[in-house]
């Protein structure tokens, strides 16, 4: 069961002249990696096999993301009438393949497993925040504002359960440390360029993905401001186990601020 539905959003309000080029752009690659999230379910649920109730969560998680695919392809089409969601999803699922073979979890534990989840709904709780405080297009920052809602409801629920887990296994904060770091390099890997290159790239555009990868970020990190990134650092803190009010936190909040507009700054001049 999801919280909100299609309905909820103003569709009728879309303001055409509010929304940038770029912006659609980072909007469409995400629809590509929302849409696919469904993939991962197979995955989690064969990985939780021994616990049912976290496998229902899975479920229900499952239709959320999915909700938030539809509706961002949904908001595409309408800035875009050339763009086709099912066509473009088509294109990314046939190129882009979620390991769901594996039996035993990739991150070493199931505590690592829930931990990686939660850093990836940090990173996507901070990224529709960051974007729906970015633009004034109606339509677009009432989706924004209520998927946003639902990642930070993810990462509450995954953080939940990894405390369990964290009972049961014994995980260190040094092994927790190593996958939260291991987890945020993957941001880099293929899935985000792939859905960038799937979704904005014409039919005869060989895929690239340092090209990719470049131009998704370049877009995306654009919208951020300190608040959103000091708030996915502590939300980081918190899953690994560091007092998100201490030296630490001090020092990676500042950090983790200065190399994102670095970074930025280095994208947009190699643009
Ligand atoms: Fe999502
Ligand atoms: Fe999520």
């Amino acid at each position: 069961m999801t919280h909100w539905t299609p309905d909820d959003i103003p569709w009728a309000e879309f303001r055409p002249d509010r929304l940038t080029p770029d912006l659609l752009k980072v909007v469409k690659a995400a629809s590509m990696v929302e849409r696919n999230a469904g993939d991962y379910t197979a995955y989690l649920i064969k990985v939780f096999r021994d616990d049912p109730t976290f496998r229902q969560i899975v479920v229900d998680w499952r239709a959320e993301e999915v909700q938030h695919g539809d509706v961002l392809g949904r908001y595409a089409e309408l800035a875009d009438p050339a763009f086709s969601f099912k066509d473009r999803f088509q294109r990314f699922v046939d190129g882009y393949k979620v390991p769901i073979d594996l039996e035993k979890s990739v991150r070493g534990s199931l505590t690592g497993e829930l931990l990686a989840r939660c850093i990836v709904e940090t990173g996507t709780s901070s990224f529709y925040s960051a974007m729906r405080d970015a633009t004034d297009e109606p339509v677009l920052k009432a989706i924004c504002h209520r998927i946003a809602g639902d990642e930070f409801r993810h990462y509450k629920t995954f953080y939940d359960f990894m405390k369990r887990y964290i009972e049961r296994e014994g995980v260190s904060v040094f092994r927790r440390a190593l996958v939260a770091v291991g987890r945020i390099r993957e941001t880099d890997d293929d899935e985000l360029a792939y859905a960038y290159h799937a979704a904005n790239d014409t039919a005869d555009t060989p895929y690239d993905h340092a090209r990719c990868n470049r131009e998704y970020a370049l877009r995306a990190w654009s919208l951020y401001r300190p608040q959103h990134t000091e708030r996915a650092v502590n939300m980081v803190l918190k899953v690994i186990g560091i007092d998100t009010q201490g030296w630490i936190a001090g020092r990676a909040k500042s950090f983790a601020w200065k190399k994102m507009r670095t970074r930025a700054e280095a994208l947009r001049r190699a643009a």
